[in-house]
């Protein structure tokens, strides 16, 4: 794996659904590069492929399958290892799961298997992983709670995922994935269902992980502001593809992809005043995932499409710099016209 940081490193990524109305790839040659006690902020619109990147690094893609690319994982037990090639339900790949890479799903309600309690479900992975007795896998369950802000953590280690709020329930995803201090925390829109104080709470959480653990993150959300404030990195999705790649500074001070140029426009500023006036809207629908369109498949909204160019070919994620990627037309030198 090129740079001794890097903790993962996805190469050209593909995952297809086979459905009956036809094929849907919804991840389409990603590629990126996690470094350790690093944060890499994943944004883009509903049904860009966060979520199916996110799980197919675990090896829970299905009904999805991986057409090609690589996933190298460099474990701490193992060493290096080929994630895409694993047997989904080989024993390897589940030693890595939970404990050296761990998911916090955007859906925890399906998470969490409705016919057992927290207690079982979270002292579990504790038993399986750290090799805890049962007293004290309850014990560090309990704790896991607390430090995600659970009230009543005792009782709540007896009840089932039916008896506490969404709120609650996102909560003890979040122990439940750290319970075992991964090396690498996947966190797909870990927050959307918690109000804001409790969020801020979380976010502390996952950052405190990281520094004092130097837990890599892979942090998913369609919030723009929550991910400025936890990224060091930020990739932006469009219809299964990377269409910018950028430290977090420098994608909100100066974005180069037309796409995520109208996502921070469509967020309102704090130091703007709008006098009226309407923020800018994203314009047009998301395309039919079994229908994309040719070229750059952003082209049909992208205010500055060049005719000829951008509805024929499709652009390459491209480096513009030592540590940014973009894939538009306006950025590949032999077309460049008017960027
Ligand atoms: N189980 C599935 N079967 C068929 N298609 C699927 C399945 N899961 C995801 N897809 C398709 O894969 C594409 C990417 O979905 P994904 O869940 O990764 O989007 P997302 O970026 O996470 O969106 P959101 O922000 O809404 O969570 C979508 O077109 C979706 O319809
Ligand atoms: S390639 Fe063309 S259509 Fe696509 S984002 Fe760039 S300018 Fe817009
Ligand atoms: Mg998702």
């Amino acid at each position: 794996m090129t740079g001794e940081n890097n903790l993962l490193e996805v190469k050209d990524l593909k995952v297809a659904f086979n459905m009956r109305q036809g094929d849907v790839t919804a991840v389409n040659g990603v590629s990126f590069q996690l470094q350790r006690g690093k944060v890499l902020g994943v944004v883009g619109e509903s049904g860009s492929g966060k979520s199916v990147s996110a799980r197919t690094l675990l090896r829970i893609e299905a009904p999805g399958k991986i057409t090609s690319g690589e996933i190298n994982f460099c474990s701490p037990r193992h060493g290096e290892v080929a994630l895409q090639k694993m047997n989904t339900t080989g024993e390897l790949i589940r030693s890595i799961r939970w404990k050296e890479i761990a998911m916090i799903f955007q859906e925890p309600m399906t998470s969490f298997g409705p016919m057992h309690t927290f207690g079982n479900q979270i002292t579990e992975v504790l038993i399986l992983h750290d090799k805890l007795n049962k007293a004290d896998a309850l014990q560090k369950a309990i704790e896991s709670l607390r430090s995600v802000g659970m009230p009543r953590p005792e009782k709540v280690i007896t009840q089932y995922p039916h008896q506490i709020s969404g709120g609650q329930r996102q909560r003890a995803m979040i122990a439940m994935a750290l319970a075992c201090n991964p090396e690498i925390l996947i966190a797909d829109e870990p927050t959307t269902a918690l109000d804001v104080s409790t969020e801020a709470q979380i976010l502390e959480v996952l950052a405190e992980r990281q520094r004092t653990l130097n837990t890599s993150i892979l942090y998913i959300s369609h919030n723009l502001g929550v991910v400025a404030n936890i990224a060091d990195e930020v990739m932006v999705m469009y219809l299964g593809k990377v269409v910018e790649h950028a430290p977090v500074s420098e994608l909100f001070s100066s974005p180069k992809h037309p796409y995520t140029i109208a996502l921070l426009n469509s967020i309102p500023k704090i130091d703007k005043v709008y006098n009226g006036q309407r923020l800018e809207v994203l314009t047009g629908c998301i395309p039919d995932p079994y229908n994309h369109p040719a070229g750059c498949k952003f082209h049909p909204r992208c205010p500055k499409a060049m005719k000829g160019i951008c509805e024929q070919t499709e652009p390459i994620q491209q480096a513009i710099s030592d540590n940014r990627s973009v894939a538009c037309h306006l950025y590949t030198s032999s077309i460049n016209t008017n960027r």
